[in-house]
């Protein structure tokens, strides 16, 4: 059975394996523990019989009037079962109260995140230092 939480309690870095999936240079699971608790805003997927996360989400604010989600990501195992789509919905109720929630995605994904009310942007720019992509703070 899946558990969708909003805390941390009784997560360790070794409910947090198998993530990052294609990152050249991922986060290991102290890292992505620390981005965790940093975040504003998470909810987690735990599978309820050995106590793994299978999926999350996180989001960052100013706690005033702007969102962003940064992160979202289901276990490929578990994916296609509607974890990704229950994450987004429980993350944008508890950012409700926001004037902005914004994100970033493939354009591939963009019907994924309409079926939640969220529109396409036309435009965006980001900057990568890929030399910090398993964590450098
Ligand atoms: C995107 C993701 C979180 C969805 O999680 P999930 O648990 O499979 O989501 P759900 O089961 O609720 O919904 C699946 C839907 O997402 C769509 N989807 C998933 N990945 C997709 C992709 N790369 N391109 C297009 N659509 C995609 C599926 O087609 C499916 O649509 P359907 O319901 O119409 O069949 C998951 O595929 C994932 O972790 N992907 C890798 C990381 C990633 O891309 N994160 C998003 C960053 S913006």
């Amino acid at each position: 059975m899946i558990e969708y939480v909003s805390s941390l309690e009784g997560i360790r870095e070794h409910n947090l394996q198998g993530f990052f999936v294609g990152w050249p240079n991922p986060p290991d699971e102290s890292t992505f523990l620390k981005i965790l608790e940093n975040s504003d805003e998470i909810v987690l997927a735990v599978e309820t019989s050995d106590e793994q996360v299978v999926g999350f989400i996180t989001a960052i604010t100013d706690k005033t009037l702007m969102a962003f989600i940064p992160l979202l990501e289901v276990l490929p195992s578990y994916q296609g079962r509607g974890i990704g789509g229950e994450l987004v919905e429980r993350m944008l109720r508890r950012l409700s109260g926001f004037y902005a929630i914004d994100l970033m995605c493939d354009r591939a994904l963009q019907n994924f995140y309409k079926r939640f009310g969220m529109q396409p942007a036309s435009g965006g720019m980001v900057l990568r230092n890929y030399q910090n992509q398993s964590g450098n703070i």
